[in-house]
């Protein structure tokens, strides 16, 4: 195993256990999470060569230095076509049950492989990355090493994007030390924002647990041009529509701008659209009410929010790409 990161596990005092880390990201059985594995994912995830154009890596969006995302309202990917949705930051996914906004892929082994041969992505022939990787010794080198005897593939290309991803994880924050005992972690103004989260402000319901995200599909009635109808395109249940997956709210300061289509730029804005009980009506969410928060407990909600932020972020190196 690698990960040697401080992921804020531990023993919470009464009432916080919900929400303290586990101490480790699972892995399939098939899978699991080698110093290899996540040396050669690193490569492919930092590698431009995976797409069509030689000019777009898996970074390119999922920036380290952007909290794994791009700092974009929309994505802009081959030949600067821009997509509808956010790049949701990869932090943390590794805990995730769906993959995607709209949940339409279940594993990270699964996901890796379509931004690859999408077209509006990286626009790239499977078969074709397969040959050119074929020829880039480094790469048989690693992939040998990672997963010896199965060759370079579509399954193993997505297997090592998906070990490495398991590594990209938040680290121990202020409100995990406070959540462990630790008093003066966190400002009066933070403590109050997590009594609001959990209460009047009811984010909890959707937003729970450690990685604070049911994994669940909600919609919360933003106002869009074009309307995205979500998970309910993948699965066609009628309170299904409009519903995006919750996103994770650790490190959620570095991920601007916010929800699936990037229309709020700050964490303000956002907890603006909760106190008015979103704003298009029609397939709302029956958890979305207005909240009456008064100035204080708005900048408190953001307080506690911004206490969610690892303390040391994960640091990354750029790796130098197979020849
Ligand atoms: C052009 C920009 C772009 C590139 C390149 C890109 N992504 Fe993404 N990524 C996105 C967008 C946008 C989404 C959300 C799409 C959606 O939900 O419909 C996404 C979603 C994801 C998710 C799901 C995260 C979650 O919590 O739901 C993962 C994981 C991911 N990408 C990994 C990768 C990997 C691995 C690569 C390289 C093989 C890659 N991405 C390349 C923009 C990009
Ligand atoms: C009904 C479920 C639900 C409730 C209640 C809820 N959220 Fe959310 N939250 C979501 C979903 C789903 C999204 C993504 C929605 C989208 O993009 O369409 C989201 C997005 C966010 C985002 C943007 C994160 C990002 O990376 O884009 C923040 C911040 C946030 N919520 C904070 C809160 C706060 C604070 C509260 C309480 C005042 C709250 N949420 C209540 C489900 C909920």
């Amino acid at each position: 195993m690698i990960l040697t990161v401080t992921l804020g596990s531990g023993v919470a005092v009464a009432g916080k256990s919900d929400y303290l880390m586990p101490d480790a990201v699972p892995a399939p059985k098939d899978n699991q999470t080698t110093v290899e594995r996540v040396q050669l994912g690193k490569a492919l995830f930092f590698d431009p060569r995976l797409s069509s154009s030689n000019w777009i890596s898996c970074a390119t969006c999922h920036n380290p230095a952007l909290g794994w995302s791009d700092g974009l309202a929309t994505a802009l990917g081959h030949e600067m076509h821009k997509l509808a949705r956010a790049t949701p930051t990869i932090l943390n996914t590794g805990f995730n049950k769906f993959q995607f906004w709209d949940g339409r892929a279940r594993t990270l082994e699964e996901q890796a492989v379509g931004p690859i041969q999408a077209a509006g992505e990286m626009n790239q022939d499977m078969g074709e990355l397969i040959g050119e990787l074929n020829i880039i010794d480094g790469y048989k080198v690693l992939f040998e090493a990672a997963y010896p005897g199965e060759g370079i593939s579509e399954e193993t290309i997505g297997k090592a994007l998906a070990a490495f991803q398991r590594t990209v994880v938040t680290t121990e924050s202020t409100f995990d030390l406070w959540a462990k005992g630790d008093e003066g972690a966190i400002s009066p103004s933070a403590k109050r924002g997590f009594e609001l989260f959990e209460g009047k402000g009811r984010c909890v319901i959707c937003h729970s647990g450690f990685n604070f995200t049911d994994d669940g599909f909600h919609n919360l009635g933003l106002k869009e041009d074009v309307p995205d109808m979500g998970r309910y395109n993948i699965r066609k249940v009628a309170v299904l529509r409009g519903a995006f997956k919750t996103p994770t709210l650790r490190d959620v300061t570095l991920t601007a701008p916010y929800m699936h289509n990037g229309m709020y730029n700050t964490l303000e804005e956002v907890v603006d659209h909760y106190d008015r009980g979103g704003d298009v009506k029609e397939h709302l969410s029956p958890n979305m009410e207005p909240l009456g928060l008064t100035q204080q407990e708005r900048a408190d909600l953001v307080a506690f929010m911004e206490s969610l932020d690892s303390i040391e972020p994960l640091s990354t190196t750029i790796p130098h790409l197979p020849q």
